[in-house]
């Protein structure tokens, strides 16, 4: 019977059946091969970093001194499916060390605290990945801090860091493993390389003690540069993914942009062969560093100010998708409904050009 059923399968029909079959195999080769290197972490933290796919940070809001301080932005009831219909991760920056007592203890507010977990909440409940950081701590990077910030004695600076994640990770330990911390939001200024790799790995080692599994995320000095992965050593720890952010071509993203060099430059569009070469480079860095590390990359942060033009920003938002997702590496947009946004606050409409380059493959 066995040997019959061979033969039949074996006519012409058959064969090409089998080539058919032979083609597909190869081509999910293929696709496998695509994928990013996690040899230095576990198949969870893997599956984990290819999952995260497309994503969105709530940008200005629970980062900003205090929440509406930015242009009024609050999360709103309405944004929580607003997102999770279109996108797979939400990240959200959160500038706790505004809303922590003074001393080394950094007691977090225990109303902001319920705040921040009942978006995180919210989100979970409708099945996305949740990036929560520490965004905007100033004090650990600058030496003269912007107004709005809470300012402590320099001695505790990198303790309340600590605590803080002691507190948070106490608090979120039995929540889903969709939720998933970063450490620092770019790490840059007076924390040098060097005192970041030390307090990274001290909050690390303080998560673990808590959360042995939790995924975590950090990533290299320089805000988070791409460049910097050179001299950045993760931790050594089997659910870690690292973010990088990327605003290449910084000139056109950050045209007019406040807090940069670039913010008398405008009417600088995207994107000619210089600028779409200058990107690339900065993605072959990065799968480089990963094919040779083996730590999965995700891109925390990407995305072009209002003050560039409609479609230039549309050209570079789908430039800047693809190079990510040819490497398999997920992104989330900076950001949802400020300067950087996606969504109109106001009007309460997606700036549909802008979200369809995010949105539609
Ligand atoms: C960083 C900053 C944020 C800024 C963005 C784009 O995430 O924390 O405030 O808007 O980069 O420059």
């Amino acid at each position: 019977m066995k040997k019959n059923h061979l033969l039949i399968s074996l006519r012409p029909t058959g064969l090409v059946q089998l080539a058919f079959a032979l083609l597909l195999i190869l081509s999910q080769n293929i696709a496998l091969a695509e994928k990013q290197n996690c040899s230095a972490v576990s198949d969870k933290t893997c599956t984990t970093a290819h999952a995260l796919k497309k994503g969105i940070n709530l940008g200005n809001m629970l980062d900003a001194p205090w929440e509406g301080a930015v242009r009024g932005l609050k999360v709103e009831p309405e944004y929580f499916d607003l997102i999770a219909e279109n996108f797979n991760t939400v990240r959200i920056p959160i500038k706790w060390s505004n809303h922590a007592s003074t001393s080394k203890l950094a007691i977090i507010d225990e109303t902001f605290f319920q705040r921040v977990e009942m978006i995180v909440d919210k989100f979970l409940a409708r099945d996305m990945y949740v990036i929560i950081n520490v965004h905007h701590y100033n004090q650990l990077v600058m030496k003269n801090l912007p107004p709005g910030e809470v300012s402590v004695d320099e001695e505790v600076v990198k303790l309340r860091l600590l605590n803080m994640w002691q507190q948070i990770s106490l608090r979120f330990k039995n929540k889903s493993d969709k939720l998933i911390y970063e450490v620092l939001n770019e790490p840059n200024g007076k924390l040098n390389n060097t005192e970041w790799h030390s307090l990274m790995n001290d909050a690390v080692t303080i998560i673990r003690s808590n959360e042995p599994e939790r995924i975590l995320m950090v990533g290299p000095s320089d805000y988070n540069s791409i460049f910097s992965l050179a001299k950045f050593t993760p931790p050594k720890d089997r659910n870690i993914i690292i973010s990088i952010h990327d605003y290449t071509p910084f000139t056109f993203t950050h045209q007019g942009a406040s807090w940069t060099f670039a913010k008398d430059m405008k009417n600088i569009s995207c994107c000619s062969e210089t600028q779409t070469e200058e990107m690339k480079r900065a993605f072959i860095t990065a799968a480089n560093w990963n094919k040779s590390t083996g730590y999965p990359l995700h891109l925390g942060e990407f995305g072009a100010n209002e003050k560039a033009d409609m479609q230039s920003r549309v050209n570079y938002t789908k430039f800047a998708r693809k190079l990510a997702e040819n490497d398999s590496i997920g992104w989330t947009y900076w950001e949802f409904g400020s300067d950087f946004g996606a969504y109109d606050p106001k009007k309460k409409e997606w700036k549909q050009p802008l979200f369809e380059a995010l949105t539609h493959d």
